[in-house]
Formats: structure tokens, C-alpha cells, sequence
């Protein structure tokens, strides 16, 4: 199986969890090349594509975006997983509707369609002394929005990881055991 695990990361995270993905994926025999999209000449190559990205105002970074819609018919003929960083993971319901969680991918869902096999939204890191200064506005900007107080905001700008490496072995098994799945169902069709 061979297999790209391609990577938007603005602060490093997702290419850090992209190695990880790779070394469980290794302890099965996979060969697995981990790359930022720019890199990427061609995906013929790959059996398994997994698309990851930090998660940036609810949507994956626009070179992942953009990777995806110029190879999206390629990306239609093979498997495909999905995974985005993010700080806050869970949906919430609001007005009766869900908002968050895996429903920031619906856009990719509904342009890749079954090719995806599996998509998780995992946990991810923030250093504000990282940050870019219009990315530090941004988020200072959100955070007055949300009407926080001085010392929510002080906390939320102190270096904050999520990341474990055990959430993403967990999500490689899972993509592993899916693929394998659906080479099954492919062959007794
Ligand atoms: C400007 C900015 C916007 C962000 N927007 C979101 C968001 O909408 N939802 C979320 O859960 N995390 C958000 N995050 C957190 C990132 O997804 C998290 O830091 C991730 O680990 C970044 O991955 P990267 O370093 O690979 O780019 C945001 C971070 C920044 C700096």
C-alpha cells in the first residue's frame, strides 16, 4: 500500500501529526511519504491519500483547498482520509442545528464523496508567541467578541498542546482498517 499523507500546517502541528500517522502506518508494512501539498507532483502513485490541515475560521488552509480542487478527480478514484487539527472538536447544537465537529468538512464531503473512507477532527496546539502578527489580531479580535474577560484572554494566549501521540495511531489504525475494508468490498464486486 502506498500511501501520501499531505499536510497544510501554518505552525508545524499538522505536519508533526502527519509524521506520527506515518510511523503507525509503517509498523504495518505501509510506504508513506508525508508532504505539504506544494510538494506534491502527482498523486498516481498513492493507493491512500490523507488530506490534513490545521483548522483556520472553521475550514481547512486555502493550499489544502486548493490541492484538493485540482486533483479532485484523482482524488475520486482512490481512498481518501481526512483530518483536521483543531482546538475545539466537539459539535454543538445550536437552534436545533449542528454546528462544529466533523460538520467543518462537510464541504470536502460533499465534493469527494465516497472516496472518503474515514475523517476525524483531532486535537491541536496554539503558541500565540508563534503567531503571525495579523493572526495575532485575529484571534484577539475573536476573543473580545466573545465578551471574555482579561484574564480568559491571558490564559488562552499561554502556549496550549492537546496534541497526543496516541489519538493519532488510533486514527491511522482506523484509516488502515477501513481501506482494507473497502479493498474487500472492491474485491467481491
Ligand atoms: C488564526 C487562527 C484561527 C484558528 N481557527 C480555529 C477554528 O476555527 N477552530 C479551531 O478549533 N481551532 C482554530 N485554530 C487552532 C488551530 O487549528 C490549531 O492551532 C492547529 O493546531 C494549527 O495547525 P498548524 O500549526 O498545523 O497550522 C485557529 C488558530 C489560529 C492561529
Amino acid at each position: 500500500m502506498k500511501t501520501a499523507i499531505i499536510c497544510a500546517s501554518r505552525y508545524g502541528s499538522t505536519t508533526e501529526a502527519g509524521g506520527w500517522i506515518a510511523q503507525r502506518m509503517m509498523i504495518e508494512g505501509h510506504d508513506v511519504d508525508v508532504l505539504p501539498p506544494a510538494e506534491v507532483r502527482s498523486i498516481s502513485e498513492y493507493d491512500v491519500v490523507i488530506l490534513g490541515s490545521g483548522l483556520y475560521a472553521h475550514k481547512m488552509l486555502p493550499e489544502m483547498n486548493e490541492f484538493i480542487e485540482t486533483n479532485i478527480d484523482e482524488l475520486k478514484d482512490r481512498a481518501v482520509a481526512l483530518f483536521a487539527l483543531a482546538m475545539k472538536r466537539e459539535p454543538i447544537l445550536v437552534n436545533g442545528q449542528v454546528h462544529g465537529g466533523l460538520s467543518h468538512l462537510q464541504y470536502l464531503f460533499d465534493k469527494l464523496g465516497d472516496s472518503v473512507v474515514h475523517a476525524d477532527m483531532l486535537p491541536g496546539e496554539m503558541v500565540f508567541e508563534r503567531m503571525t502578527e495579523q493572526d495575532k489580531t485575529g484571534l484577539e479580535r475573536f476573543y473580545r467578541m466573545l465578551s471574555l474577560s482579561d484574564e480568559e484572554v491571558r490564559i488562552r494566549k499561554q502556549p496550549r498542546t492537546l496534541m497526543c501521540k496516541s489519538d493519532f495511531w488510533e486514527f491511522a489504525e482506523t484509516v488502515m482498517r477501513k481501506v482494507r475494508a473497502r479493498e474487500d468490498r472492491n474485491e467481491m464486486d
